[in-house]
């Protein structure tokens, strides 16, 4: 992908997996985030003050809606353990998976010939801070604090059940429990070296406001002071044997479950070009810019997997360079895994496939990931909705057909709403965050039956592109959604 495309990147996607609305922080702000100083040597600088700034936001902004959220819901947890938790879960390493799983390197606006730098721990550790800053600007506490510890939930689930291996940073950590004790900076003064200076060893002692907390030796300087460190943190009962830190409290919590789990905010509009006048579909884009929609749904037939033949990459790449939408592609064909890399080149954000059109759907999933796409599974009327069931974690997005695939101008089958129903007490029970997107025959009678059984997204094709004023009837589509009620998150 061209730098060009990462600098007019649509970020909507971005937004929705960190759980926030489309347009939610303004496009020049994320771009300023992305916008790394180690990977811009060679091109303009003019953000980078700024993007600094955001990243020490960031940062900020991180610990402190972590620490509110760690004694609000951990009361009874040692302090030393909290320290401990929450160096692990604002670690760098911690930040760089975060950053992985909203594949946040796709998006990282890279100098010339750089790309691979967007994928390295330190510069995604970074950039996810500096996207923390940017959501604190423009969002307020509640919604970035939800998102955030949606996206931290598996680190700290991980840290407070003493499974995150012993933090390494040993000088950080005692920072952070000095601090956190309103006390004075640890202070590392050599007090001895030894042999010779090829093998020079280093003994150090680390004091707290003139305090000699303990001592560490080392082959050099700074592992002398990470050992001193370590000995003061035992010293001080922070590091504790492998015992799980684990409250009943906790237990307690974890077993309810009660962490909110980040929905996805807002119902989308994903109307279907199918419907659509093909010698057309540039001003169809421009009508579902107009009307509101933020996604815009691709149907990709062969005429093998269904009996109907329509668009394929070449055209949905012809049509990118007129949308800033998702451009959410649903493969009705047989052999997906061959044409993945040229739905990715053609600029797909989105890429459902069959599960009917695979043995091993699984390996289709992570080949979309690594393609830089969001993977989502959908099945035929007739496929039991059982058999998702172990991709679910996997996929980003369940489609549910309610109709045939095929054709667009079909009649809805009310069977899908069971499907619906089910997925979305899974993703409750399991607390998981794919999308429910449900394609066929939706109209305005019922439409209020699919987003009350759980559905997040609504292809909708003739209901839109077959009326007289395509852009007024995705607006009042638009209207009805925001009156609609949506089911509840807890069981
Ligand atoms: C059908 C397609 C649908 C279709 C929906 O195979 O997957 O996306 O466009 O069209 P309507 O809304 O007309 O049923
Ligand atoms: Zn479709």
């Amino acid at each position: 992908m061209s730098n060009n495309h990462h600098l007019h990147a649509d970020y909507a996607p971005l937004l929705q997996s960190l759980g926030l609305p489309p347009q939610s922080i303004p496009d020049a702000l994320i771009r300023q985030a992305l916008t790394h100083k180690s990977v811009m040597a060679d091109v303009k600088t003019e953000h980078l003050p700024y993007n600094e700034r955001l990243e020490f936001l960031g940062d900020a902004f991180l610990k402190v809606s972590l620490s509110q959220w760690l004694y609000k819901h951990l009361p009874d947890v040692d302090e030393g353990v909290m320290t401990q938790i929450r160096a692990y879960a604002v670690s760098d390493r911690v930040f760089a998976e975060v950053a992985k799983s909203i594949d946040l390197a796709r998006y990282i606006i890279t100098g010339r010939g750089l790309q691979n730098v967007a994928h390295q721990d330190s510069v995604l550790a970074n950039v996810f801070e500096a996207l923390c800053g940017a959501m604190s600007l423009s969002l307020d506490f509640e919604t970035v604090s939800r998102s955030l510890l949606h996206l931290l939930r598996q680190p700290i689930e991980r840290a407070i059940k003493g499974e995150a291996s012993a933090v390494k940073n040993y000088k950080a950590l005692l920072q952070e429990f000095t601090q956190a004790q309103d006390k004075n900076l640890p202070l590392y003064t050599v007090i001895d070296t030894q042999g010779p200076a090829h093998e020079r060893h280093f003994v150090v002692e680390v004091s707290v406001k003139g305090e000699a907390l303990a001592q560490g030796s080392g082959g050099s300087k700074r592992k002398a002071e990470q050992n001193a460190a370590k000995a003061a943190l035992k010293a001080l009962k922070v590091l504790t044997p492998a015992q799980s830190p684990m409250s009943p409290l906790a237990q307690q919590f974890f077993d309810q479950s009660s962490l909110e789990i980040s929905q996805p905010e807002g119902l989308y509009l994903a109307p279907s070009v199918l419907s659509a006048d093909f010698g057309c579909l540039r001003e169809a884009l421009e009508s579902i810019r107009l009307g509101g929609a933020p996604w815009v749904h691709l149907d990709v037939m062969d005429g093998h997997f269904v009996p109907n033949l329509t668009i394929g990459p070449p055209v949905i790449k012809a049509l990118r360079k007129y949308s800033r939408q998702v451009f959410d592609a649903h493969l009705m064909m047989s052999n997906p895994q061959d044409y993945l890399k040229d739905f990715a080149e053609a600029g797909c954000d989105r890429v459902t496939v069959h599960y009917e059109a695979t043995d091993e759907p699984g390996v289709l999933i992570t080949q979309i990931r690594e393609l830089g796409m969001l993977p989502g599974i959908t099945i035929k009327p007739d496929t039991p909705v059982g058999v998702l069931e172990p991709l679910l974690e996997d996929v980003s997005l369940v489609l549910v057909m309610s109709v045939e695939p095929g054709f667009g101008g079909q009649q809805f089958m009310p069977s899908a709403l069971d499907k619906i129903k089910q997925l979305h007490t899974w993703r409750s029970t399991r607390k998981l965050s794919f999308l429910i997107e449900v394609d066929g025959g939706i109209d305005e009678t019922t439409l209020p039956s699919v987003i009350a059984a759980g559905a997040d997204v609504v292809v909708i094709g003739s209901s839109v592109f077959k009326t007289p004023d395509p852009v007024q009837t995705m607006r009042q589509f638009n209207q009805q959604l925001k009156s609609l009620k949506r089911p509840n998150f807890d069981h």
